[in-house]
């Protein structure tokens, strides 16, 4: 779907999660969460702030599992995205903190691969993922599924696109300051997700998102795969949605 601005699409975005909580929550059940970081859906997340402060939205019975986290990276960071979720969302919601999950960015190498695992266990083991929302890079990344992806791959240590790396710099004070690596959810594991929303705001997504859109679908485009599930909404705002 396509909206006026970014504030109207985060809104609806906000509505979707706050109204599968509330089901969830009616028959005693967790919502669980797959969440983004990034500039797109800050707006979303203002949003859930202020149903939990103004209209009582509860996150008690919500589980949340991010998408991504450099690698390495120090949970208190500045530019952690444990940082940015709980300046964003975490910190003023009343979500139980041991059901929120983040990929742990100070692991050494040897115990990332066992820290991958079970992400992906403690996925399923809840049921996996309610829904997952996901922004887009301009190198047509989801998490940090960078080209060359596999459209079956699970989480696990990622080597970054130096273009990617190029458009965090502003965050890092400095491009060599951006780390080269991350630890990101798989394709795989984002498909197996039972609804995905994909949001995109401005005229600077316009050129990947024709291409994740209507783009022969391949690993050089990550999102391109997306077309491949039925469970996948695009919600755009008209700017992102111009070269459609
Ligand atoms: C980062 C995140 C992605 C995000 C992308 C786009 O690379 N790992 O999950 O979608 O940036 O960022 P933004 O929303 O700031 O444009």
């Amino acid at each position: 779907s396509v909206y006026s601005d970014a504030k109207a699409g985060s809104v609806a975005v906000a509505d979707r999660i706050a109204r599968l909580i509330k089901a969830k929550q009616a028959r005693g059940e967790k919502a669980v969460l797959g969440l983004a970081t990034g500039v797109t859906p800050i707006a979303v997340y203002s949003e859930l702030v202020r149903q939990h402060k103004e209209e009582g939205l509860s996150f008690k019975n919500v589980i949340t599992f991010n998408l991504d986290e450099y690698y390495p990276m120090k949970p208190t960071a500045a530019q952690s995205y444990v940082t940015f979720m709980y300046d964003n969302l975490f910190g003023h919601i009343d979500i139980d903190k041991s059901n929120v999950h983040i990929p742990d960015g100070i692991l050494d190498t040897e115990a990332v691969v066992a820290f991958c695992l079970e992400y992906e266990r403690k996925i399923e083991e809840l049921g996996g993922l309610d829904l997952q929302i996901l922004g887009i890079g301009r190198t047509g990344h989801i998490g940090f599924n960078e080209p060359g992806s596999a459209p079956n791959s699970g989480t696990r240590l990622v080597t970054l696109d130096d273009l990617t790396r190029s458009d965090a710099a502003r965050d890092f004070g400095g491009k060599s300051n951006v780390p080269t690596k991350a630890i990101t959810m798989g394709i795989g594991t984002i498909f197996k997700a039972r609804e995905i929303i994909l949001m995109a705001w401005s005229a600077k997504k316009a050129p990947i998102i024709k291409k994740a859109v209507e783009g022969e679908i391949s690993g050089e485009v990550p999102a391109t795969y997306l077309q491949l599930s039925d469970n996948v909404e695009f919600v755009l705002d008209v700017d992102a949605a111009s070269e459609l």
